[in-house]
C-alpha cells in the first residue's frame, strides 16, 4: 500500500469539493437517506473508501460506532484531523482502518456490521463485483449495504452542460467520464448494482439521487451564496425532496442505493 494515488486529491477533495455546495448537499441528502433506514443508534457501521469521514463521522456523532476503512494514508491523516476537532465522546466511536476494500472482510477480522457503507468508490475501481462482494460480506442480517456511485445513464449531463458536444453525444453511450476530481471514473447503473447485491443476499431497497439543481448553477457559472444559512437549508431541504423523486433523481449524476441483508 506505498502507491497512495489519493495523495495529491486529499485537500481538493476534503476541503475543496466538500465545502461547495454540492459537498454539503451530498453530506446533507445521504445523511437523511440513510437515517431513512438505519435503526436507531448504537450499531456498528463500516464505512469502504470512508474517506476523511464526511459521511460516517456524522453518523458517529449520531450515536453510532463507525470504523473508517481506507487504503490512502493520506486521507486517513486528513480523517484523523478532522476527527480531532470532533467531541472526545465522538471521536472513542471512531476506528481508522489502512486497508483495501477488496480485502475488507480480512480487514475487519470477518466482523459483521450493522451497516457497510461505500461512497464514492465504485467508480474509481474497473469492474465494481469484487468491492461489491466484500460490502455484502461485512454486513449481518438484517443490516444495510449503502452505495453511493456516478449514475452511467446520465453520463452526457456534464459534456452538455460544459457544451462539449462531441463528448456529450458520446456519454450516452459510455460509462466513463473525467470526474470532478480531474481523475477518471466509471458510471454504475442502479439495475446492475441493485442485481449485484441480490446475487449476494442482500435485498436491494430504495434508490435516490444526490444534488441536482446545485450541479446545474454551478455548470452555468452561478455562485451560490453559502453565507446565508436560511437559503443554504431551502436549497438542502429542496435537494432532498428532488432525490427521492421521479423524474429528478434519474438526472442526477450520482445515485444512491440502499439494500438490506434478509438473513
Ligand atoms: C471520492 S473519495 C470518497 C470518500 C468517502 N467515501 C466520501 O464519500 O466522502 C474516494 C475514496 O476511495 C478510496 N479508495 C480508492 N480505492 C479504494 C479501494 N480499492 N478500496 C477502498 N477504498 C478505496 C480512496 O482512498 C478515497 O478515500
Amino acid at each position: 500500500m506505498t502507491d497512495d494515488s489519493w495523495a495529491g486529491l486529499v485537500d481538493s477533495f476534503a476541503e475543496g469539493a466538500y465545502a461547495s455546495p454540492k459537498g454539503l448537499v451530498r453530506t446533507y441528502v445521504m445523511h437523511h437517506q440513510l437515517l431513512e433506514h438505519l435503526a436507531g443508534p448504537p450499531g456498528a457501521v463500516l464505512d469502504v473508501g470512508g474517506g476523511a469521514g464526511h459521511q460516517s463521522f456524522p453518523l458517529a456523532q449520531a450515536g453510532y460506532e463507525v470504523t473508517l476503512l481506507d487504503p490512502s494514508a493520506a486521507m486517513l491523516d486528513k480523517a484523523r484531523e478532522r476527527l480531532g476537532r470532533l467531541p472526545a465522546e465522538v471521536q472513542a466511536r471512531v476506528t481508522l482502518l489502512q486497508a483495501d476494500g477488496l480485502e475488507a472482510v480480512e480487514a475487519v477480522d470477518g466482523r459483521l456490521f450493522d451497516a457497510v457503507l461505500c461512497h464514492g468508490v465504485l467508480g474509481y475501481l474497473p469492474q465494481p463485483d469484487g468491492l461489491v462482494d466484500q460490502l455484502c460480506q461485512c454486513v449481518g442480517a438484517g443490516g444495510l449495504v449503502s452505495i453511493m456511485s456516478g449514475n452511467a445513464n446520465t453520463a452526457a449531463v456534464r459534456p452538455a452542460l460544459e457544451q462539449r458536444w462531441a463528448d456529450a453525444l458520446a456519454g450516452f453511450d459510455s460509462v466513463e467520464e473525467i470526474g470532478v476530481l480531474g481523475v477518471p471514473t466509471r458510471g454504475d447503473t442502479v439495475e446492475h448494482l441493485s442485481g449485484l447485491l441480490s446475487t449476494h443476499g442482500v435485498e436491494p431497497l430504495r434508490w435516490y439521487g444526490v444534488w441536482l439543481f446545485t450541479d446545474w448553477l454551478e455548470f452555468a457559472g452561478v455562485e451560490v451564496d453559502l453565507s446565508d444559512p436560511e437559503q443554504v437549508a431551502a436549497m438542502a431541504a429542496v435537494e432532498l425532496e428532488a432525490s427521492k423523486r421521479d423524474p429528478y433523481r434519474q438526472l442526477s449524476r450520482p445515485f444512491h442505493l440502499v439494500g438490506r441483508r434478509l438473513a
